[in-house]
């Protein structure tokens, strides 16, 4: 594999920056889990692309229609093959900055668990999981096998009497319409960061769109990695237009 003179040398830039960084906040979106044979939401071929789906995607959805919600919740987040993924060499390449003894912190919008499969240990999701659902009712949590076993997966807990919950479960992903998780915790980590590198994310979708200007406000430096231009590109300090994996694998290597 040969990148281009112009990529190559972005990526030593990227090399350097990194190897002078102690501490490096990352912002991951679906473009770093695209090489794992997950699908972005935005690209030519994104999930999105089924407007059904994007409008199912939301809480009030989910409430109103459990039945029809959780077929199409399955289809974007729990087919087969995204459950199978594998990290693949960019979240690789994220986990081995820590072993190297940086202090990485992962911001990311993704809720595959593919940072955490690849050893990165400080992993901020901000907008939930995937493997995890709770019982609105009595907050009882279920792992992927309850999710994938049931087609609408419901709380099978037992009160006192032998009675079963039966709700209809909340998965962990944060829907459209609900609040994002760990944003304080992620602000803070950008405070404290040197680096903060910007990777497969379209910089679309708020609050998260805007930590790139928090950066940007304490004078830490921006990378962005990401295959099309992004709304920050204009202002950020190193802009990379490659795969991500291929980018880090050689950035870190
Ligand atoms: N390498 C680098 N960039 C890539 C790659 C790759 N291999 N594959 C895709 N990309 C880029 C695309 O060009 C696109 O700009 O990743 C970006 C992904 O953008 P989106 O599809 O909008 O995904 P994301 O930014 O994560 O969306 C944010 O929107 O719908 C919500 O909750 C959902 O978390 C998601 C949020």
């Amino acid at each position: 594999m040969f990148m281009d003179t112009k990529v190559g040398t972005l990526v030593e830039n990227l090399r350097a920056w990194l190897a002078s960084s102690e501490r490096i906040a990352v912002l991951t979106g679906a473009g770093i889990s695209t090489e794992s044979g997950i699908p972005d939401f935005r690209s030519e071929h994104g999930v999105w692309q089924d407007e059904d789906l994007l409008a199912a995607m939301t809480d009030r959805h989910l409430r109103e229609a459990p039945d029809d919600f959780w077929p199409k919740y399955k289809r974007t987040f729990l087919r087969p093959e995204y459950v199978a993924a594998q990290p693949n060499d960019g979240h690789g390449a994220i986990a081995q900055l820590e072993r190297r003894g940086k202090d990485v912190t992962v911001i990311t919008q993704n809720v595959d668990g593919l940072h955490q499969l690849a050893g990165s240990t400080r992993v901020l999701e901000v907008h939930g999981s995937a493997r995890f659902a709770r019982c609105p009712r009595c907050r009882s949590e279920y792992g992927l096998d309850h999710l994938l076993a049931h087609d609408i997966p419901r709380c099978t807990r037992e009160d006192a009497k032998g009675a079963v919950c039966g709700a209809v479960l909340h998965p962990d992903t944060v829907l459209f319409g609900q609040p994002v998780r760990h944003f304080d915790e992620a602000i803070r980590a950008i405070h404290r960061s040197d680096l903060l590198l910007v990777i497969g994310t379209s910089l679309t979708v708020e609050p998260v769109a805007s930590l790139p200007e928090c950066a940007q406000r304490d004078r830490t430096r921006v990378v962005i990695v990401n295959l099309e231009i992004t709304s920050f590109d204009a202002r950020a300090d190193l802009v990379i237009h490659a795969k991500a994996g291929e980018v880090l694998r050689e950035a870190v290597r």
